[in-house]
């Protein structure tokens, strides 16, 4: 069983889209594990944006995740990493395939509705941060 984060961004909260978008996942088999709507604490968005720190749009990510409130939760099943990824469909929604969630719900990639960890790694270190009393 893999296990993988994922945050439903302040775009796809301010929408009402949450239902449809966990409607995909679970409907692939995956399972909730976790959930929490939350006001992410800027020091919290820095440190899950840590490895874009030294890129020109860091401060707009940082602004941007902080700007509502996010629905993070852990999703596990076989393969969960990836199959997450697939059905959010590629980062920049210009990319997306028609079916997925970027496809479907995003035009920008600074709006892009959904985050998901992109290994197994880089799960645990970003499902310790949101969820430290998790396990
Ligand atoms: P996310 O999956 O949350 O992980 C990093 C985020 O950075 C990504 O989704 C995009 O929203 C954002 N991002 C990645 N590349 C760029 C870019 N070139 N310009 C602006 N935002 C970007």
């Amino acid at each position: 069983m893999e296990e993988t984060l994922v945050l439903i961004k302040p775009d796809g909260v301010k929408r009402q889209i949450c239902g449809e978008i966990l409607t995909r996942y679970e409907r692939k088999g995956l399972i909730i594990k976790a959930m929490k709507l939350l006001q992410t604490p800027k020091e919290l968005a820095e440190e899950h944006y840590a490895e874009h720190k030294d890129k020109p749009f860091f401060g707009e990510l940082v602004d941007f995740i902080t700007s509502g409130p996010v629905l993070a939760f852990v999703l596990a099943g076989k393969n969960a990493v990836t199959s997450v990824r697939t059905i959010n469909g590629a980062t920049n929604p210009v990319d997306a395939t028609s079916g997925s969630i970027r496809g479907d719900y995003a035009l920008t990639m600074d709006s892009n509705v959904v985050h998901a960890s992109d290994s197994v790694d880089s799960a645990a270190r970003e499902i310790h941060l949101w969820f430290p009393e998790y396990k």
